[in-house]
């Protein structure tokens, strides 16, 4: 999928966005050293809404949900789905938004600031630990690996990837100790004490649940607030449209907005499945137990559906947005993150009169295949 280290002449990394383009405008399921890539939004639905043919089991480790299939999967996805709902979300807000007001408030105005550091990732953390009511003397710990995780995934070492997400169960394994002992009301005992299939989920199963909910989400997250927040610093009439939305209190609105900013940019890159026999996809024959990667950030900008895939259209665009997936794998964590995200752009607009880029440092793409931004320097007015 071409070279994910080439570099512009800004001495930036590639947009990778452009890449994928490239590829999708020459086919729908591209091949990319032992596996496929779908890339087209048609190819990408179909195999994400057919499980029986492309399975979620695609390591060796157990993952829960995510890797289960059929029966099984829609077991487990029941419970992960109880913690989620539109209630409970609703009732996380006002936590979330204490916390978001803060770091904005902590902010200094007219010099620059950055937005992954400062805001992203400190307001995922908090807002994730005070959720599962995990302690606040976590946050460091959680911000070094949120770094180090993403350093393992750029540089495709699996080993690495392992290691740290070894050192993630660890850190999990320790708390849930320290919290059979002394038991509190907060989700992570509320997990201990749950069930499945009539009998109490296991140590296993719970470090997976939680796992699952932080270990890849920490960083999706922080990582959204980088992307919507260049994209309004860059884009002044949309920064305007959003400032009036937050003005008027129209939440639907906003949430659409976010929703239409990470499609254009959509820093969740992709999943893998298994073809559990040989399936034709996009032309191309799949073998059974052949790997297959679909390509979200790809999909999202494919103009059989979307026309200009950088044009900001959150009305015409949602109904085929692809931000949180389709299909029985579909992000179980769409309405939480659509709420934390619009509970900072609320904070961020309303709490400053303008943001602009930073006019001394670029902003700086991630290395690939992690997406969205790496730093995003701006100034708060
Ligand atoms: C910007 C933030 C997020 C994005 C873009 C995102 C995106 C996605 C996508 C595309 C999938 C589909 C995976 C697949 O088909 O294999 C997914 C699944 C999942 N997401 Fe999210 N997600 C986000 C935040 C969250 C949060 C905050 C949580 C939990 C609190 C969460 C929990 C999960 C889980 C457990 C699954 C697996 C569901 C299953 O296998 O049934 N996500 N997410």
């Amino acid at each position: 999928m071409g070279d994910p280290a080439e570099i512009d002449s800004d001495h930036n990394w590639k947009d990778q966005r452009s890449t994928y383009d490239a590829l999708r405008a020459r086919c729908a399921v591209a091949r990319e050293d032992d596996r496929w890539v779908a890339l087209r939004h048609a190819e990408v639905v179909a195999a994400a809404t057919d499980a029986a043919a492309f399975s979620s089991n695609v390591s060796a480790r157990r993952a829960i949900p995510n890797s289960l299939d059929g029966t099984q999967h829609a077991t487990y996805r029941a419970v992960v789905d109880r913690y989620l709902t539109d209630e409970r979300v609703a009732r996380e807000e006002p936590r979330c938004r204490a916390h978001a007001a803060a770091i904005v408030d902590a902010l200094p105005r007219g010099v620059t600031v950055k937005t992954i550091a400062h805001i992203g990732t400190p307001y995922a953390v908090r807002s994730q630990s005070t959720w599962l009511g995990w302690p606040a003397d976590l946050e460091e710990e959680l911000v070094a690996w949120i770094r180090d995780n993403h350093a393992a995934t750029r540089s495709g070492d699996r080993q690495r990837t392992a290691e740290v997400a070894e050192r993630f169960d660890q850190m999990i394994r320790a708390l849930l100790e320290t919290r059979r002992n002394t038991p509190t009301t907060d989700v992570t005992n509320e997990l201990l004490n749950d069930t499945v299939e009539g009998r109490p989920l296991t140590t296993e199963e719970i470090v997976s649940i939680l796992r699952n909910w932080t270990a890849g989400d920490l960083g999706s997250l922080a990582t959204s607030v980088g992307v919507i927040v260049h994209f309004l610093a860059t884009k002044p009439d949309i920064q305007r449209e959003v400032r009036a939305l937050v003005e008027t209190g129209d939440r639907t609105a906003l949430a659409a907005a976010t929703e239409e900013i990470l499609r254009i940019d959509d820093p969740f890159v992709s999943n893998r499945r298994v073809a559990t026999r040989v399936v034709n996809l996009g032309g191309e024959q799949i073998a059974k137990g052949e790997g297959l990667l679909l390509n979200w950030t790809a999909a999202n900008r494919d103009p059989l559906v979307f026309g200009d895939p950088d044009r900001y259209d959150p009305d015409s665009n949602a109904d085929a947005n692809l931000v949180f997936g389709i299909g029985p794998h579909v992000c179980p964590g769409r309405a939480l993150t659509l709420m934390e995200l619009r509970v900072m752009l609320e904070e961020l607009m309303g709490r400053t009169n303008w943001i602009d880029p930073a006019p001394d440092r670029p902003a700086i793409r991630e290395t690939p295949p992690v997406g969205g931004w790496a730093r995003v320097p701006i100034v708060l007015r």
